[in-house]
């Protein structure tokens, strides 16, 4: 759990900005504090790693002051650690990164560490959750991922399941203090099935943005009820 969480508070929400309306960020990020979203997920895109591009740390940084969530930053770009310090300035709260970015795992969650905040690997649907053998003691946050990065409102990939469980498990023989998150695809459905898996924290981009301005309090009360 993360910091002052006591365990079996819940589930936590993190509802992914990608689905948001971009002209109004700063209202959107004050509209899912107010229906109690956890966590802010931050997708970043090069159009490189993934075939998509979306916003960067001047972005990151303009919407810092319109909420007082933690900001949880999935870098999907290639290479990342010219990035990070941008990301770590810009008032990221946990930064995650995929292996497959390169060039050295271990060392960018160092990095990471050593900027003073929280490092998390993401796991694409084909990487398997041996990637986290020699990875477990430099983690904060393992996020799975339920899609193939790179786009909002895809299909949950049932196959993670069984991955999710494999990493629950893991985590928990650790004894550390490490978040499961799984992001794509949730809707109350498939909220259900993640939790039941194992994971401490849903993203969902359209499962809250799709709802729809005023719906988001519903929304969120969905997923957290389904889970
Ligand atoms: C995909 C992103 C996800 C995505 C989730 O690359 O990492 O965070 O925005 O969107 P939904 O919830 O619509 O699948
Ligand atoms: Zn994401």
């Amino acid at each position: 759990m993360a910091d002052g969480d006591a365990p079996g508070r819940g589930v936590k929400i993190a509802p992914s900005i990608l689905a948001a309306d971009f002209a109004r960020l700063g209202e959107e990020l004050a509209a899912i504090e107010a229906a109690g979203a956890d966590l802010v997920h931050i997708d970043v895109m090069d159009g490189h790693y993934v075939p998509n591009i979306t916003i960067g740390p001047a972005v990151v940084k303009a919407l810092r002051p319109h909420t007082d969530l933690a900001f949880d930053v999935h870098l999907m770009i290639s290479p990342v650690d010219p990035y990070l310090a941008d990301f770590a300035e810009a008032g990221a709260d946990i930064i995650t990164v995929h292996p497959e970015a390169g060039p050295h795992i271990h060392s960018t969650l160092q990095k990471i560490r050593g900027m003073g905040k929280k490092a998390g690997v993401s796991l694409n649907p084909g990487t398997p959750a041996k990637m986290l053998d020699y990875l477990m003691d430099s983690v904060d946050l393992i996020l799975v991922m339920t899609v193939n990065p790179g786009f909002g409102g895809q299909s949950f990939i049932h196959s993670q399941i069984d991955k999710i469980a494999a990493i629950r498990n893991r985590i928990d023989k650790s004894g550390r203090d490490i978040l499961l998150e799984v992001d794509g695809g949730v809707n109350p459905e498939t909220a259900a099935l993640a939790r039941d898996a194992g994971a401490d924290v849903l993203v969902a981009g359209t499962g809250v943005f799709g709802a729809g301005r005023g719906r988001y309090q519903e929304a969120i009360d969905a997923l957290r009820a389904s889970a």
